[in-house]
């Protein structure tokens, strides 16, 4: 049967509609997300991660081996490295226990200003860090003055004002008959022996966590997997989400439950992969594990650790995109937090108690996340009503000035976080673009922070390629809002010696836009790589009015690294034309190839208002 031209019509508006319903659907249902009680986590987006246990005496070490396994994960040193039950018990006498004070944990959480800890009271090992009158297999039944860690923990958490979380493992247990253990990929249990852990351990064990000691804040429960891709049943998991709801209405679960966002709206947060940071707004809370080294437990051959500036940069990314970030210390088993790991939290610390005010409270601001090459955006509005634009910048420019593309107005006022007097900086809008005249010096070793303030949502244009601080614009596949013809985008390769491009197989158009703050002669370059042995194909740019042609030329090779005989594309940059502005104003480029006899490579477009002419 043949479906006339209007019959097929209709079920293309059919099927555009019901995509369209989709989508807004789940556009709304995205918005409206985020549950009442997950508030105080979106304020708060630092809080404190503890991995401490029995395995942190292990130090990531077995009978003079390292732990098996290259992600240097501690706590799994009893499964890694088939350790036997009683000897893995014998590592609690390494805890010095006159030394060990979750108190010091709330303080150090406190000086770094974060505003919530997530305790291990229960990693994979099964072993509980309470008073478990469910298992033996719990602290106050191996320490002599009975110690309690969830319920010194919570008590100092209380004092310092900090929100209490606790870690469960749910879904492995290696300590249970039944519990998951991957082995059991192997040797397998039934659904009914699953269910048996399930009914006897976890549930009564979580039944305690949620009704002896005060309010749980959140639950961080961890399996890295959909549900239905475990032994666990959706029925399981709900029972445990109903009793949290029952026992502890306000506190919050993390979608590791297994359960997504997505599939159950009542789940508070998502939970990033570990050290996985966000790329993408969202608009429900959500959140990165992160670790200081690579270990969660402490280990002690570890030792890459991150920089201050890292840690600093992946939170304010994280809260530029609406994200929270749950940092790491793995304590040893007296207690003492590794220097590496407090001296950062402290520098940290000290960071936000100057430039807090653009990370609490504070989230995800209209423009793109990496339009402006200088740093990251966050956006709040005060209990004033001033709507505050924090602009995050991690290379100081060497102008001392700082370009911001895409603001439709002028800012009342504009001046740096760290200035007690809030001095203000002299600045030029104009249309879209705004110009901030720096100090002359750095303000903060770290990140400094520049406030823009408005009395209303700023408004913005999209879509616009930000002026880079050095003054130029650079054009890709990437940035680019629109892009057609026959071509394939290449991520960058290994070491990142054949950087980033687009094969264009044979024709490519691509545009862009751009705000010319400062008319005059800009030269045009262009970089790309092409492998054939005669000039062949055709660049073709169109910009205000003017259009530069140009033959594309063998590039050659290059050597990727000596003496690996690895010899690689070539990369060519080249200016192909100048083009003048005559007045200020929004620009488009267009950008067409056409490849001839091999595929061209392009990589990027460079504008830019420069002296010296090639
Ligand atoms: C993984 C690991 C676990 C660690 C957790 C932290 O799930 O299995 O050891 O506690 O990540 O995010």
């Amino acid at each position: 049967m043949k479906l006339s031209n209007i019959n097929k019509k209709r079920i293309y508006l059919f099927l555009y509609l019901f995509l369209f319903l989709i989508v807004a659907s789940s556009a709304l249902y995205a918005q409206k997300h985020t549950n009442e009680r997950a508030e105080w986590f979106i304020d708060a987006r630092f809080g404190m991660f503890i991995h401490w246990g029995i395995y942190s005496g292990a130090e990531g070490i077995w009978k003079g081996e390292q732990i098996r396994h290259n992600n240097e994960y501690a706590e799994w040193i009893y499964y890694r490295n088939n350790i036997d039950k009683k000897e893995y018990l014998n590592l609690l006498e390494r805890i010095n226990w006159d030394e060990v004070d979750p108190e010091e944990w709330v303080v150090l959480a406190k000086k770094a200003g974060m505003k919530y800890i997530t305790l291990t009271a229960k990693h994979h090992d099964g072993f509980a860090l309470w008073d478990s009158k469910v298992s033996n297999y719990n602290i106050t039944n191996h320490t002599t003055d009975k110690r309690d860690i969830v319920k010194e923990l919570a008590k100092a958490c209380r004092k310092h004002g900090i929100k209490l979380g606790l870690y469960y493992s749910h879904w492995v247990d290696w300590e249970h008959p039944y519990g998951w253990d991957h082995s059991r990929e192997i040797y397998p249990i039934s659904a009914k022996e699953y269910d048996q852990y399930w009914q006897e351990k976890v549930i009564p064990q979580m039944q305690e966590l949620l009704t002896n000691y005060g309010d749980i804040d959140l639950m961080w429960f961890d399996m890295w997997l959909h549900h239905s891709e475990s032994i666990i049943t959706k029925k399981q998991l709900i029972q445990l989400k109903e009793l949290i709801r029952e026992l502890q209405p306000n506190c919050l679960v993390n979608s590791r439950l297994g359960l997504s966002i997505e599939e159950d709206s009542d789940v508070d947060f998502r939970t990033l992969a570990d050290n996985q940071l966000g790329d993408k707004k969202l608009n429900y809370p959500w959140q990165s594990p992160a670790t200081v080294a690579h270990s969660w437990g402490y280990h002690r051959n570890d030792t890459d650790w991150k920089s201050t500036t890292f840690l600093l940069k992946s939170l304010i990314s994280n809260v530029s995109l609406n994200g929270n970030y749950m940092l790491n210390i793995g304590p040893r088993a007296n207690g003492n937090v590794p220097h590496e790991i407090s001296q950062r939290l402290k520098d940290m610390g000290k960071w936000l108690s100057i430039n807090g005010a653009s990370i609490y409270g504070s989230g995800a601001f209209d423009l793109p996340k990496d339009q402006h090459d200088w740093g990251n955006i966050t956006y709040k509005v005060t209990d004033e009503g001033v709507h505050q634009l924090f602009l995050h910048i991690y290379n100081w420019p060497l102008s001392n000035t700082l370009p911001i593309t895409g603001i439709n107005c002028k800012p009342q006022k504009v001046y740096m976080l760290n200035d007690k007097q809030k001095r203000v900086l002299p600045y030029k809008h104009n249309k879209v673009f705004t110009k901030i005249n720096l100090p002359g010096y750095q303000f903060n070793n770290y990140v400094s922070v520049v406030v823009m303030e408005f009395d209303s949502k700023p408004e913005i244009t999209e879509k616009l390629i930000a002026k880079n601080s050095d003054g130029g614009y650079s054009f890709t596949s990437h940035n680019t809002a629109l892009k057609k013809g026959s071509f394939i985008d290449k991520e960058a390769q290994k070491y990142g010696t054949i950087p980033a491009h687009t094969k264009i197989k044979d024709r490519y158009k691509s545009q862009w836009k751009i705000y010319i703050d400062d008319p005059g002669e800009y030269a045009l370059d262009i970089s790309y790589s092409y492998q054939a042995k005669n000039p062949g194909g055709k660049i073709k740019v169109k910009l205000d009015n003017k259009t530069i042609k140009e033959y594309i030329s063998p590039t050659g090779l290059t050597v990727g690294e000596p003496n690996e005989n690895w010899h690689i594309d070539r990369f060519n940059a080249s200016q192909i034309g100048t083009i003048n502005f005559t007045k200020p104003g929004i620009y488009k480029i267009s950008l067409q190839i056409n490849a001839k006899e091999e595929p061209v490579k392009f990589q990027w477009l460079w504008l830019e208002k420069r002296k010296t002419r090639l």
